[in-house]
C-alpha cells in the first residue's frame, strides 16, 4: 500500500520530535541520510563524478571535497585508493562510526583491482581518517569557511544541493568556488522531487510554514529553488555551469492550483524539472 504524501509529512513531524538520536533511526531505516554506507552505491557515486569531469586515472595528488557525504566517509578511502585526499562537509555528523562499513568498502575495492588503505587495524573512526589522510567536517558553511582558497581540485555532490537551506544556499556555492583551484572542477547531481513521495508536494507550503523551525528539522527539508533559479545562484556565485542531462515529469505532478502563491506562477518547463547532473567550473 502506497502511503499518501500527507501521512509520511505527518508521521515524520512527530516521530522527529521522539527522542532518540540519529543512529537510532539509521538502524530502523526511517531517517536515512543517503546511502553512501554501501560499498556499491559509494563506488558507483564517486567514480560517476570522477568519470564525468574527466579525471578518471588522474587522481594521484589531487583534493578532493565532498558536500554532504551523509551516512559514512567512503569517499576518503575511495580517494585513497585512487591516491588521492578527501574532506568532508557536512550539516552535521551522520556517519556510520563502526570501522566494519569501511572495511567492506576496502574488500570491494580490491575486488575491482584497486589498492586502497590497509584498515585492519584501525579501530574507529578516527583512526580510518588519519590512515586516509582526510577530513570530516561537520558544521556545513562554517566549516567550509575553514578550507584553504583554491586548495580544492575537485567538488561533488549527490542528492545533497536540494537539501542545503535556502538562506545558505548562494553563501555555500560561493565558498565552493572559493575553495576550488583555477582548474578546478564540481559535478553535482540534483534531485528537485519532494522528499514525501517523489512528487512537488513541498511547493503546496507557504514558505513562513516551510522554512519553519519544525519543518526544516523533520527529514524531508527540501529548500524548493527550482531549476532555472539555482542556476541563476551558481553564476552568481561566480560559476560558468553546464548542465548535461535534464530529467522531467511528463505533467505537473501536482495540479497547479495546490502550489503555494509563490510558485503557481513558475513556468511548465521550470516546474517539470525533476532533476539534473551539472558540472561547475
Ligand atoms: C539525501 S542526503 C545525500 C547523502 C549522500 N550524498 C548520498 O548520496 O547518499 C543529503 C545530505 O546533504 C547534507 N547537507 C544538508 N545541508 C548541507 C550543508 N549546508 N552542507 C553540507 N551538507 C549538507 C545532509 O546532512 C545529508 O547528509
Amino acid at each position: 500500500m502506497q502511503i499518501p504524501w500527507w501521512a509520511k509529512l505527518g508521521a515524520k513531524l512527530v516521530l522527529a520530535r521522539l527522542p532518540f538520536g540519529y543512529a537510532m533511526w539509521q538502524r530502523l531505516g526511517i531517517f536515512r541520510h543517503g546511502s553512501m554506507d554501501s560499498s556499491d552505491y559509494a563506488i558507483g557515486v564517486f567514480s560517476t563524478h570522477v568519470d564525468r569531469v574527466g579525471l578518471t586515472g588522474r587522481l594521484h595528488g589531487k583534493l578532493i571535497m565532498e558536500l554532504g557525504p551523509g551516512d559514512s566517509v567512503a569517499t576518503a578511502v575511495i580517494a585513497a585508493a585512487n591516491g588521492a585526499r578527501a574532506v568532508l562537509v557536512d550539516s552535521g555528523s551522520y556517519i556510520r562510526k563502526d570501522v566494519a562499513p569501511y572495511l567492506a568498502l576496502v574488500k570491494a575495492l580490491k575486488h575491482r583491482g584497486m589498492t586502497p588503505p590497509d584498515l585492519a587495524d584501525c579501530r574507529d573512526i578516527d583512526e580510518v581518517l588519519a590512515r586516509c589522510d582526510a577530513r570530516y567536517l561537520t558544521d556545513g558553511l562554517e566549516s567550509l569557511g575553514q578550507i584553504e582558497g583554491r586548495s580544492v581540485d575537485m567538488i561533488f555532490s549527490h542528492a545533497v544541493l536540494e537539501h542545503i537551506r535556502r538562506h545558505d544556499f548562494l553563501e555555500t556555492m560561493k565558498q565552493c568556488r572559493r575553495i576550488l583551484g583555477s582548474d578546478g572542477i564540481g559535478s553535482h547531481r540534483v534531485d528537485f522531487r519532494d522528499h514525501l513521495g517523489g512528487g512537488l508536494n513541498n511547493l503546496r507550503f507557504s514558505e513562513r510554514t516551510w522554512e519553519s523551525r519544525i519543518f526544516a528539522r523533520s527529514g524531508f527539508y527540501t529548500n524548493r529553488i527550482q531549476y532555472g533559479r539555482m542556476l541563476e545562484l551558481f553564476r552568481q556565485a561566480g560559476f560558468e555551469a553546464e548542465v548535461l542531462d535534464v530529467n522531467h515529469w511528463a505533467a505537473l505532478p501536482v495540479p497547479r492550483g495546490r502550489l503555494a502563491a509563490e510558485f503557481r506562477n513558475l513556468t511548465e518547463d521550470d516546474l517539470c524539472v525533476s532533476g539534473c547532473d551539472v558540472v561547475l567550473r
